[in-house]
């Protein structure tokens, strides 16, 4: 659930321009609280003039094995966001020996390292959590390869070069890369422009046998993850082979629903084995129902994006404003996202242990 303990900072990097790696060191009593998969994030948050603010970075240093030991510290890479509250403190502030909040790690955007081929397009520093599935995959499973297609601005603002050129030199055969740049067209050898669906379309099939891959990790700005995902169901690619993770939704203005909210509505929530009933107000979401009465609930981006406040619905009917986070299977199964839910119905149940 959403436990944050005070980490302290041992390793401020500046890797381009606008970002920095951060990594924090994990006490010995806490090793196992934050082990992670590969792919998933940490939540951290600060109080500024009262007010908590959350952001979520992905975790960029490879997943232990689950029978090795869990990570003596854990690496997150954070790009500077024009008048980003946290990213700002992050590049200008921060410092070794500093302590900082951090929920325990989180995210459905993993892979379970397993034989085979599978393949990322990736955007900007939507490389952080893909830098951490390769690794590990590749390290830890001799009979797995990985196609990365990564695009960015400028070779001097992409994140991480250094590592992933890394990759290339260990795993020569098992790796394929393909840098894309955008703004840099004079690059001798290098593909440039902009990553759209089209492109992906004439593309992907000349890279890899799209059809061969078992796990396609879209990750990046909404735009490119749309583009990737409409260019692969084009190729033929199942949406269940596509796992998605979108970074910088802007706050787009949410169509007013068609279903009548309930003049008095009250939802009822299950919570690290605790359970309670509360009424929900006018226009607010269940998640900010909830964390009234109940401070725990899990919550990070509060905007449709990270999916920690994934809850399953148990009764009643809500309507979300927005969901980037849930795969279809997930809605399907009856999971919901707390912080865009509003209850249609008078009486709304969830459960966020399940
Ligand atoms: S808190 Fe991020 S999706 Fe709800």
């Amino acid at each position: 659930m959403a436990r944050f303990h005070p980490l302290t900072v041992a390793a401020v990097d500046r890797i381009t321009d606008d970002s920095v790696a951060l990594t924090f060191a994990v006490p010995a009593e806490l090793r196992e609280d934050y082990r992670h998969a590969a792919g998933q994030h940490l939540a951290l948050r600060r109080t500024v003039d009262g007010t908590e603010i959350r952001r979520t970075y992905s975790i960029c240093s490879p997943a232990p094995a689950p029978d090795g030991e869990a990570p003596r510290t854990l690496r997150v890479g954070v790009r500077l966001v024009d008048g980003g509250a946290f990213s700002t403190y992050a590049l200008k502030e921060i410092a070794v020996g500093d302590k900082v909040e951090v929920m325990v790690p989180a995210g459905r955007f993993t892979l379970e390292p397993s034989a085979g081929l599978y393949a990322a397009v990736v955007g900007g520093s939507g490389i952080t959590p893909v830098l951490s599935i390769v690794s590990t995959l590749l390290a830890r499973e001799p009979d797995a390869s990985f196609c990365l297609i990564r695009s960015d601005r400028t070779s001097a603002s992409t994140m991480f070069l250094e590592e992933v050129a890394d990759l290339k030199d260990r795993y020569p055969q098992r790796f394929q890369l393909v840098t894309v740049l955008s703004r840099e067209e004079q690059q001798a050898g290098l593909p440039s422009g902009r990553l759209d669906q089209e492109r992906l379309t004439g593309l992907l099939p000349a890279l890899l046998p799209v059809e061969r891959v078992a796990g396609w990790f879209l990750c990046g700005p909404l735009g490119l993850v749309e583009g990737a995902e409409r260019a692969l169901r084009g190729l033929g690619v199942s949406r269940s082979r596509i796992h998605e993770e979108i970074f910088h939704v802007d706050a787009t203005p949410v169509a007013p629903s068609a279903i009548p909210a309930p003049a008095h509505s009250t939802v009822t929530a299950r919570l690290d084995g605790r359970g309670g009933t509360w009424p929900v107000q006018d226009g607010e979401s269940l998640l900010d129902a909830v964390l009234r009465n109940r401070p725990d609930a899990p919550y990070a981006c509060k905007g449709g994006v990270c999916g920690t406040c994934r809850a399953f619905l148990v009764s009643g009917e809500v309507r979300m404003d927005r969901n980037f986070a849930l795969e279809p299977e997930e809605t399907e199964a009856g999971y919901v996202l707390a912080c865009q839910s509003h209850p249609a119905t008078e009486k709304v149940e969830l459960d966020f242990d399940r």
